[in-house]
C-alpha cells in the first residue's frame, strides 16, 4: 500500500483528535482543500476560519466551498480573512484563546494554474504565526505543518522551522515529524501537539 502522502498523513493527524463542535484553523487556504476538510471534521457545531493573503486563493476556495453546498448543514461555519496568518491571534475571537482544536499550515505557493509562484510563505512570518498558533490551542489540540525543502525558499523556510520547532520544551508540546529520508528535497510533515 506504501506510506501515507505528507497531506494525508496531517488529515490522519487531525481526523483522530478533533471533535465535532470544535475551533479550527486553516493558516495557509491557498485552493481550500484544508479549510473544507476541517469544517467537515468540526461538523455543524464547529467553526472554522481561514487566512490567506492572496484574494486569488480565497476566490478559488470560496468556489470549492460553494460546491459542497449540499454538505453544508453538515459542516462548520467557514470564515476566510485576506490576512497574513501571522495575525492569527488578533484576528480571531477572543473566546478562541487556548480554545482551538487544530491549526493547519501548508506552506509554499498557491498550487494552481497561473498562479504566482513567487508569493510563497515567508520564514518570519511562518515562525510569527507558529508562535501565535501554538498560544491558541487547547490542551491537547495539534498544528501540522506540511514543508517543501525543494521549493525555491522553502529549503531555508524549513530549516526554520524544524530549529523553531525541536527546541520547544517537552513540557509545553511533543513534536514528531513524517519524513522519507532518502529524498531530503521532498515535502515533510511536522505535528505539534499541545500537552
Ligand atoms: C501551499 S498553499 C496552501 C494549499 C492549501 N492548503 C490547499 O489545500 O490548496 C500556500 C498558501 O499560503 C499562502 N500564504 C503565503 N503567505 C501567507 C501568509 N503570510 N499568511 C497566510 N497565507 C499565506 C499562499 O498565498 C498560498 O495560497
Amino acid at each position: 500500500m506504501g506510506f501515507l502522502s505528507v497531506l494525508s498523513c496531517a488529515h490522519q493527524w487531525i481526523s483522530s483528535r478533533l471533535q465535532p463542535g470544535d475551533l479550527a484553523i486553516d493558516a495557509t487556504v491557498g485552493t481550500g482543500a484544508d479549510t473544507l476538510f476541517l469544517a467537515q471534521k468540526v461538523g455543524k457545531r464547529g467553526q472554522v476560519i481561514g487566512f490567506d493573503i492572496q484574494s486569488e486563493a480565497l476566490t478559488l476556495a470560496q468556489a470549492r466551498i460553494r460546491k459542497q453546498e449540499e454538505d453544508s448543514a453538515k459542516m462548520g461555519s467557514i470564515s476566510l480573512l485576506q490576512l497574513s496568518h501571522d495575525r492569527m491571534a488578533e484576528a480571531v475571537p477572543e473566546s478562541w484563546q487556548s480554545a482551538v482544536g487544530a491549526v493547519m499550515f501548508n506552506l509554499g505557493y498557491l498550487p494552481s494554474e497561473g498562479a504566482d509562484a513567487s508569493i510563497i510563505t515567508q520564514t518570519n512570518s511562518t515562525l510569527a504565526a507558529l508562535e501565535a498558533a501554538l498560544g491558541l490551542l487547547k490542551p491537547r489540540g495539534i498544528i501540522t505543518v506540511v514543508l517543501y525543502p525543494g521549493h525555491e525558499g522553502g529549503s531555508q523556510e524549513a530549516e526554520a522551522v524544524l530549529e523553531w520547532a525541536s527546541a520547544l520544551p517537552v513540557e509545553q508540546a511533543q513534536v514528531v515529524m513524517y519524513r522519507q529520508l532518502q529524498r531530503e528535497a521532498s515535502p515533510f510533515l511536522i505535528g505539534i501537539e499541545k500537552k
